[in-house]
């Protein structure tokens, strides 16, 4: 799994290498641009709508909300990612900050109308998912939406399946979600919490 400083060596060629990834058609990237597309349609009008991103990266995804009217906010604890968000997105706010601690002070009090995270949430372990969650509904507006897009599988079986389908490409520092072990953990959360798998190694968690 890789550190701030693997993701500042990375950023320059984060997204290119992004594209070429999909292209494969294989874990860990597969269906990567169906992924991101099932979360814009979650995001219906987003002409004034603030927008938390968290590990929002070189802003891949958010730029385009960002086209069409969003507010973005977004969280990183890679510099040089931010760097080229803010490039994408010149009137963007960003946070430098890691989000094993929850979020920075300043954000703590804040509300979004929704908050999303894409391919950065498979670096905190199952609590730590459950309880980073379970922390963001009172940062969401009560008509909002909080939505994890990531490397994640239904069951425990189906991520099985994938490990063995990948080989040595599996990597085994991080941490996907599964599912049938996160719902539960996301009862009492306030938030009714849903699940779907778009492609044959990610999906998208939604609480609303
Ligand atoms: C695979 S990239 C995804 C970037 C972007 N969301 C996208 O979909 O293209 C993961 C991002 O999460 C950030 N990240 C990983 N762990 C983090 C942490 N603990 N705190 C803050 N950012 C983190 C990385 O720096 C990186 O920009």
């Amino acid at each position: 799994m890789l550190d701030k400083n693997g993701f500042n060596e990375w950023a320059a060629a984060y997204d290119k290498s992004i594209a070429d990834a999909e292209k494969e058609g294989r874990y860990p990237f597969a269906g990567y641009s169906t992924v991101l597309a099932e979360v814009r349609k979650l995001i219906k009008d987003p002409r004034g709508v603030q927008i938390l991103d968290i590990g929002i990266g070189t802003g891949k995804f958010s730029a385009s909300l960002y086209a069409e009217g969003a507010r973005i906010c977004g969280l990183d604890f890679s510099a040089a990612m931010l760097e080229k968000a803010k490039a994408a997105m010149p009137d963007g706010e960003f946070h430098l900050f890691d989000f094993n601690s929850g979020l920075p002070h300043e954000l703590k009090e804040r509300t979004f109308d929704h908050i999303i995270s894409a391919y950065a949430f498979h670096h905190l372990d199952d609590g730590g998912k459950a309880s980073f969650l379970q922390s963001l509904v009172g940062n969401v507006k009560p008509s909002g939406k909080i939505i994890i897009a990531d490397v994640a599988f239904n069951t425990a079986e189906d991520l099985a399946a994938c490990r063995e389908q990948s080989g040595k490409k599996w990597d085994d520092d991080e941490i996907y979600m599964v599912a049938e072990k996160m719902l539960p953990l996301l009862q009492g959360s306030g938030l009714a919490a849903e699940y779907r798998q778009i492609s044959g190694c990610a999906g998208i968690l939604l609480l609303h």
